[in-house]
């Protein structure tokens, strides 16, 4: 694994929170989020199941109103934040796309060979 990308330091992204950060793989970009939770983070696809849109209902807020899972904007599916699976809405039983992350000296790291990365549309 490579987790040479840095994308965000521990600072930036308040528990319980979520972020989304763009990043670029072999010159495709890529949109992702972050959330924190319960002393862990955990990443993305910002790609819904169900129709692949972007999920967040405004810009870096993909959580609930009560911050226990992860919402879609569109039709408002909602996600186990811990392994992304749908719990609720028209993709039940699919998931969120796993992004890996590696957390070090308060610096969050993406790994950039994931193959999350690989056949994903481009997000422009
Ligand atoms: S696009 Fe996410 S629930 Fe429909």
């Amino acid at each position: 694994m490579s987790y040479e990308h840095y994308v965000i330091t521990l600072q930036d992204l308040p528990e319980p929170g979520s972020t989304t950060v763009e990043i670029t793989v072999r010159d495709r970009k890529h949109s992702i989020i972050l959330v924190r939770h319960a002393a862990q983070i955990y990443g993305y696809l910002n790609q819904c199941p169900h129709r692949g849109t972007p999920l967040d209902w405004m810009p870096g807020n993909v959580l609930d109103k009560d911050r226990r899972y992860i919402i879609c904007a569109t039709h408002g599916a909602l996600f186990r934040i811990h392994d992304g699976h749908c719990i609720a809405g028209p993709c039940l039983g699919e998931g969120l796309i796993p992004i890996p992350l590696k957390v070090d000296g308060g610096t969050v790291y993406i790994d950039q060979e994931s193959g999350a990365f690989k056949n994903q549309k481009v997000n422009e």
